[in-house]
């Protein structure tokens, strides 16, 4: 019989958008399971290195951060969204401030903190703690929610699926809803019943689906495999972010290069010395993310590299270990010094800009299920991600999740008697390398055939090659006991088919989808959005 475990809500997620939507149902007095597949700090949230976004310069305004999110998103963003987010953004960073996250103080008397400025932003307007913002907050929510009473803390535990009625004893329950999930526990293999009011998906990306990635291993798009297969729409999956400059190292694959680099003055050169943003782009290194890595690709492409150069030797000794003290310590102990030496850089998998579709209160298709954070498309990002607006959507959005499930709780009916984990008819694999093999395999295709330039050919054969392995991964997982890699892969599939068919669907070029068979754009701009009830 497989343990049940009871709490009013459940959060799947333990980094910014998990944590804050836990902290503020914690704080009006309801019991928080917080689950994390691995450790609490394993997510993405941690290894944030510009920084959050918010209008806080006397000279900065709501409109020109509004207008600068949409100009990225390219026609796709949701104004409303837009609005509700940027406004919200200072007392969101108050409310870190507050919690202890020591946001680097202004250098003049009239700037409280000091504002980096990134690519898309027409003005400085990211907070940071030098280059390593992420943890900071990482580590200030995580100290707040482990003081709480009301959190309890569930590492190591893998979920699974969502609980709905499907899963009830009584067949005769008719209301579509959440009412928990199942859980792999790491450490005893066991799958766990956690059963709640309400559901929380805040699981972060899916960048890992992509061989070169800046993501840590976690970021396989489990939440949003999960929603579609319970039943949620999803949007936007054609639309995932390459950030331009990841370390090119033969041994450290995702070591990003924080893009305030070119902020504050870094120039993207050939190996020859030259600059070359100007054949590309008239806003030069500070062009939005997309147009910076079809750029560097180009002429990757062009010359045959195996990388291009980020240079800030110019800016001097002093303001690059004093601004970016956590990249000059890394690429020292890898044997480059960015002192004195450019930096080799590529694009890799960086962001899911689509993702579960959600409301501006969080809610999903689903009754009791909710999701904040990367795992959504809340109409925030559109087709590309200003840079510096993911934290802030992951604190904006945590908050008015808590805020609605507050509201509707003392209304929802509590969960039914569900089944336990039916293990009568698997057993143990003796082949992991199948896992392994289909592994590599789709992170390959999907990085050749679906990556930052596509074709219709290219998405075709990318279109065979997942169905094939979706197949095969089915028939494995009926057989056999569940594994941690084995569900990973079950997700991973499963969202490479939603980005293979979101961009199949897309006969334009916009923002983060680059096709050469259809270089224009189409009029009106619409969403991409597929519907479970179609699913292949
Ligand atoms: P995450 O922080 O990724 O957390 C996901 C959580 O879900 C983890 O706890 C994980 O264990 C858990 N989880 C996932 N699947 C399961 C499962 N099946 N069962 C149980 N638990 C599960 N954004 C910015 O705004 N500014 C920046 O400067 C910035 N820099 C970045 C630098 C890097 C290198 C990277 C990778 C991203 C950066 N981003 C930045 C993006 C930003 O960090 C992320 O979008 C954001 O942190 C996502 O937060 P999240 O809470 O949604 O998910
Ligand atoms: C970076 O520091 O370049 C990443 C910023 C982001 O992803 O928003």
């Amino acid at each position: 019989m497989s343990e049940r475990v009871e709490a009013d809500v459940v959060v799947v997620g333990s980094g910014a958008a998990g944590l804050t939507a836990a902290l503020n149902l914690a704080a009006a007095g309801r019991q928080v399971l917080v689950l994390s597949k691995a450790d609490i700090s394993a997510g993405s949230t941690s290894w944030a290195q510009g920084g959050i976004a918010a209008v806080l310069d006397e000279g900065d305004t709501f409109e020109s951060h509004i207008e600068d999110t949409m100009v990225a998103g390219a026609g796709l963003n949701d104004r409303r969204t837009v609005e509700y987010v940027v406004e919200n953004a200072a007392p969101a960073i108050e409310r870190l401030a507050a919690l202890g996250v020591p946001f680097n103080p202004g250098e003049t008397v009239s700037e409280r903190w000091h504002l980096t400025r990134e690519g898309g932003h027409s003005a400085r307007r990211i907070v940071h703690v030098d280059d390593a913002t992420g943890w900071a907050v990482q580590k200030a929510l995580e100290k707040a929610a482990l003081a709480s009473p009301n959190i309890r803390f569930l590492p190591g535990q893998v979920a699974i699926d969502i609980i709905t009625e499907r899963h009830a004893v009584d067949q005769g329950f008719a209301n579509r809803r959440a009412m928990g999930l199942y859980a792999l526990d790491r450490e005893s293999g066991r799958v766990r019943r956690l059963l709640a009011r309400a559901v929380v998906l805040a699981t972060g990306g899916a960048s890992r689906v992509y061989r070169f990635s800046t993501n840590p291993d976690g970021s396989t798009g489990d939440g949003i495999a999960m929603a579609w297969r319970a039943g949620c729409r999803v949007s936007n999956m054609e639309f995932n972010q390459f950030h331009p400059t990841c370390l090119y190292h033969s041994q450290v694959k995702n070591f990003l290069i924080t893009e305030a680099v070119r902020g504050e003055g870094g120039i993207l050169r050939l190996p020859d010395g030259t600059a070359f943003m100007a054949n590309h782009d008239d806003r030069l290194e500070l062009a939005p993310r997309d147009v910076v890595a079809r750029a560097i690709d180009a002429e990757m492409k062009r010359l045959g590299l195996p990388h291009v150069l980020l240079d800030m030797t110019h800016l001097g000794a002093a303001f690059i270990e004093q601004h970016f003290p956590t990249i000059v310590k890394r690429l020292r102990e890898l044997g480059v010094d960015p002192v004195t030496q450019p930096i080799p850089v590529v694009p890799a998998a960086h962001y899911s800009c689509g993702g579960v579709l959600v409301d501006l209160q969080g809610r999903t298709d689903l009754s009791g299920l909710y999701a904040v954070g990367e795992v959504t498309q809340s109409g925030l990002h559109g087709a590309n991600r200003l840079a510096s607006n993911s934290l802030l959507e992951c604190l904006v959005f945590g908050a008015s999740v808590a805020d609605t499930i507050l509201g509707s709780f003392e209304a929802t009916l509590p969960p039914a008697d569900v089944r336990p984990w039916d293990e009568s008819r698997v057993t143990s694999s003796d082949e992991e390398v199948v896992v392994t093999h289909n592994w590599d395999e789709l992170r390959r295709f999907m990085w050749d055939y679906v990556g930052i330039v596509r074709t219709d050919r290219r998405l075709e054969r990318a279109g065979h090659r997942v169905a094939l392995l979706r197949q095969e991964i089915a028939d494995y997982y009926g057989n056999f006991r569940v594994t941690p890699d084995l569900l990973e892969l079950r997700n991973l599939v499963e969202v490479a088919d939603l980005i293979v068919r979101s961009a199949q669907a897309r006969k334009e070029s916009r923002g983060l989808h680059y096709t050469t068979d259809y270089p224009g754009l189409s009029d009106p701009p619409r969403d991409t959005i597929l519907y479970p009830g179609l699913a292949g």
